[in-house]
């Protein structure tokens, strides 16, 4: 009697413990798989909402990189900066002195940890514009979402493929516009070459190449400051994660020129880092071989080399390397079964029937009017002069509005920031296993051949 008494506590606790853990299990599988619509959402895909006349913006995050975008939303007509939030008094002081010597109204402020959600709740605020820590995105991104904002989110938005999940079901079911703010898709040589593979310059796309090869080892180890990031939380990320962290900026343009979601997908990476040893290094010789920065291990290798192979069969290189002190590179390459163009060290150009050599500069001056991009003919002047990366920052703003206010699908959706986001969570992946090949997930959801090809709206 005692034994089945037992039993009857036994098993249904068992039964749990293999639901919830089954449950866990596929939950977890999932993400990076393809997955079904939920029926509360809808795709969106060439979102239109209506149009705004004015936007208003409320940004988060006013350090290197938030405090310039400030600046720059001061030159564009059609938006009303309502607030400013950090956790650092002196930060927002900072940014509001960029509106107000232009005797434009003061934003509101708020500051500290949880502040951004009051932010965030303001009825009167259209877009909210993230340039926090990556780890801080999602959580901004998804809050906003649900407040009803359309969100402007520094890259990559994302650092899993479960938080890609979270921006692509959010921005479905809240029907909000959710953009990465991948500005090198808007660098003047970038937009020309694209402008040249969407009219077949360059044949049949074949291969793809993209880089972010910075030095950032100073800034890396600085403390918080105006030459160091809040809380090394760079540092911080470097110590605990492998792969590409960082892989949007070479990856977005690339993935323009492919079409990818609007006619071809990316299936599968695989990924390989090399070992760890510029940061050690360099620690060693600033803080001396004893210091805790020179004795701990960094997890990211200095160079990682990723692969990508998309449906239609064309393949694309992504690096990263932050740590090696060599020049700045993009590496922005586009190979063709008619020509070729490279950026970094130098912009070149080579086609057929002689694309055995490049271009002489003056045939390169040429084409690259020819075919200069409707876009820098239209605002590179203003771009040029109110900077931000050589003038692309401010196009990429410059749309952003544009679109908003028109009513208009955004260049770059939440599929995008998906999509050049999760490479941070499944390179990492490829490379602990020894490079083997990893599944990309299709975050459209089997949408990814409805468009013909890439077009930005007017
Ligand atoms: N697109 C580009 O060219 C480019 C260039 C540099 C950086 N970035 C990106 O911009 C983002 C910010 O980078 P950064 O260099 O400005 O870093 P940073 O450390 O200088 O700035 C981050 C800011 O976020 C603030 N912050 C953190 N938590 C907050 C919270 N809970 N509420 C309000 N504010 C908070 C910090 O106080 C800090 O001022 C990162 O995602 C980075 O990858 C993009």
């Amino acid at each position: 009697m005692k034994s089945v008494k037992r039993l009857l506590i036994i098993i249904p606790v068992v039964f749990c413990f293999y639901l919830t853990a089954s449950g866990k299990d596929k939950k977890h599988s999932n993400y990076y798989n393809d997955q079904v619509r939920p029926h509360n959402q809808r795709s969106v895909l060439q979102l239109k909402v209506d149009p705004i006349p004015v936007v208003r913006v409320g940004f988060i995050g006013l350090g290197m990189r938030g405090t310039p975008a400030v600046n720059r939303y001061t030159f564009i007509e059609g938006v009303e900066i309502k607030a400013l939030c950090d956790l650092n008094q002196q930060y927002i002081d900072r940014a509001q002195q960029k509106i107000t010597d232009k005797n434009l109204p003061k934003a509101d402020e708020y500051v500290g940890e949880e502040a951004w959600k009051r932010l965030c709740e303001r009825p009167d605020i259209d877009l909210i514009y993230i340039c926090t820590d990556w780890q801080m995105h999602v959580p901004m991104a998804v809050y906003a979402m649900e407040q009803g904002k359309h969100v402007a989110v520094e890259v990559p938005a994302a650092l899993t493929v479960k938080e890609c999940w979270d921006l692509v079901n959010t921005a479905e079911r809240t029907q909000r516009h959710c953009m990465m703010l991948e500005n090198c898709c808007y660098d003047f040589f970038e937009l020309t070459t694209l402008n040249m593979a969407q009219q077949g310059v360059f044949g049949e796309v074949v291969h793809v190449e993209g880089a972010y090869i910075h030095d950032l080892r100073e800034l890396n180890f600085n403390e918080f400051g105006d030459r160091g990031y809040y809380n090394q939380w760079r540092l911080k990320y470097n110590e605990k994660h492998t792969g590409n962290p960082y892989p949007t900026h070479g990856l977005g343009p690339v993935c323009q020129v492919l079409n990818i979601h609007r006619g071809d997908k990316m299936n599968f990476l695989v990924s390989v880092s090399s070992g760890q040893f510029g940061m050690t290094e360099y620690a060693k010789q600033r803080f001396g071989a004893n210091s805790p920065e020179a004795q701990k291990k960094y997890a990211r290798g200095d160079m990682n080399t990723t692969i990508i192979r998309t449906e239609k069969g064309k393949t694309i290189m992504i690096q990263h390397d932050v740590t090696s002190p060599r020049p700045y590179s993009r590496l922005h390459a586009i190979s063709g079964t008619k020509g070729f163009a490279q950026k970094y060290p130098v912009k070149q150009i080579a086609l057929e029937p002689d694309a055995h050599k490049f271009l002489n500069q003056v045939k390169m001056d040429s084409i690259m009017k020819k075919y200069e991009h409707p876009f820098i003919q239209e605002i590179g002047d203003k771009a040029r002069k109110v900077g931000g990366h050589g003038g692309m920052d401010f196009i990429m703003d410059y749309r952003l509005i544009y679109c908003l206010r028109n009513g208009l699908p955004l260049d770059q959706d939440v599929y995008d920031a998906a999509e050049w986001s999760c490479i941070v969570e499944l390179s990492e992946q490829s490379v602990l296993k020894g490079g083997v090949p990893v599944k990309i997930p299709d975050f459209t959801r089997g949408d990814w051949n409805k468009l013909p090809g890439l077009k930005f709206a007017k």
